[in-house]
């Protein structure tokens, strides 16, 4: 799945999440408050319901494809016939709009703990969640939120079941009583403003403060978990950086050079090609660490217009065709009148183009090609290339461009195309 597909099915979970959420707060509030059904509730329940609807919908798709799938491991992850059918009855159950049922066909009160069968969709996003290898911080920072939410709400409902509200008490103020009452025992405070006065009601005290416990901590827990992931690779960066400095202080470096390899270093960290990232990948089987790499390189080279309207297969066989190097600002990558046996592909950084009198004839950056003309032409270098700043880039030998020119003609095509435009590269 790329970005884009990802975000839009994480919008999608967020969406359906929201409908459990509300369902899961509402029901058990209707319940014990005994309230009339108002007509925002009913509208409310016709959209979720359509929503639920169509994830019933789109997960019957799914299933259906994961079994009809000629990929063996696809159809491997095809659910058993009892987890498919007791996930479907779940998940159609949860379309059913039970308030508009009972309020046009007269169903009883308690039908509407029925539509608490939604909660299984948070039960299964919660599980999606813990097999999605990256969920942004938000998304889970908004899941944990929601569940507290609902599990204070019900905790709440649970107090108001066993102490109903007065009559001469307005349901908002009596709701925030209880509520405040959760949220002083959950979080263990206590102030004993509000107390049990029956046995019922001590025992489920007692109940909620042993669970509270648990609950705060698994919240707290998670949440420092997520803000300390979020950091560590900016603490990474800066213990570097410190070590860098003391290294510099230590053995007195000229000024000139200080800057340099600050310089190289925030380059190398702003792009996390920190020794870490390196070693993960190291990390994975050889077939795997190939692929991410070739991957990351067709996610570079897409973007660059001589490789536009070239197929998946065309960019995958550059992509393994090329190789990463970095220069320094000053290098000489070609010189000219020298014999050229490869062509490069600036992946980020700048370079100088200069010619045989030193005259700087342009500047090419991110996503532009250089040192084409001597394999198109098997000619020697026609200008000078230094680099500018510290420059990723990528290199593609004699012997493989011939090869790919030959197997992808449209490929030359668009590089003569480039050449052409040469004179308009000045800056
Ligand atoms: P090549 O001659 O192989 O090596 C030097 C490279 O500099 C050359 O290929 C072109 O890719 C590039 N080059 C030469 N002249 C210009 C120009 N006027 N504008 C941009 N790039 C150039």
């Amino acid at each position: 799945m790329n970005k884009k597909s990802d975000l839009k099915h994480l919008l999608w979970v967020s969406i359906v999440f929201w409908g459990a959420a509300y369902t899961a707060i509402e029901a058990p509030f209707s319940l014990v408050f005994h309230g009339r059904i108002h007509t925002w509730q009913l509208v409310l329940d016709a959209v979720f319901s359509i929503i639920f609807g169509l994830d019933f919908y789109f997960h019957y798709k799914e299933i259906k494809s994961l079994e009809n799938s000629k990929s063996y491991t696809k159809r491997l992850k095809a659910p058993k016939p009892f987890a498919k059918y007791t996930f479907l009855t779940f998940d159609f159950v949860a379309c059913i709009p039970f308030d508009l049922l009972g309020a046009f066909i007269g169903l009883p009160h308690v039908f509407i703990i029925l539509r608490l069968l939604r909660l299984f969709r948070v039960y299964k996003i919660v599980q999606t969640i813990n097999e999605m290898a990256n969920v942004p911080t938000w998304f889970r920072i908004q899941v944990i939120a929601i569940i507290s939410l609902i599990v204070l709400n019900w905790i709440a409902c649970g107090w108001i079941a066993i102490y109903p509200k007065p009559d001469d008490v307005s349901v908002t103020s009596y709701f925030i009583k209880c509520f405040y009452w959760t949220i002083t025992t959950v979080a263990t405070i206590g102030y004993g403003d509000i107390t049990p006065t029956t046995d019922g009601g001590r025992i489920y005290t007692c109940f909620i403060e042993i669970i509270g416990v648990g609950m705060y901590g698994i919240v707290i827990g998670n949440i420092t978990q997520m803000m300390a992931a979020a950091d560590r690779h900016k603490e990474q960066t800066r213990e570097k950086l410190n070590d860098l400095l003391l290294f510099m202080k230590h053995y007195h470096i000229p000024h000139h050079l200080q800057e340099a390899a600050f310089n190289h270093y925030n380059h190398l960290l702003s792009k996390r090609l920190t020794d870490n990232d390196e070693k993960i990948i190291s990390e994975l089987p050889h077939a795997l660490q190939d692929e991410i790499q070739i991957y990351m390189k067709i996610k570079l080279i897409s973007a660059i217009p001589i490789f536009h309207g070239l197929g998946h297969e065309c960019l995958k066989e550059v992509a393994k065709s090329l190789e990463q190097i970095y220069t320094a600002p000053g290098d000489y990558v070609i010189r000219v009148g020298e014999m050229g046996h490869e062509m490069f592909i600036i992946a980020h950084g700048s370079v100088d183009v200069s010619i045989a009198d030193g005259t700087i004839v342009a500047n090419l950056h991110d996503g532009q090609i250089f040192g084409e003309i001597a394999l198109i032409k098997e000619t020697t270098r026609t200008a000078n290339i230094i680099s500018q700043s510290y420059c990723d880039l990528y290199k593609l030998t004699d012997e493989n461009f011939k090869i790919l020119t030959k197997q992808f003609p449209k490929l030359l095509e668009n590089i003569e195309k480039n050449t052409q435009r040469r004179p308009t590269d000045k800056k």
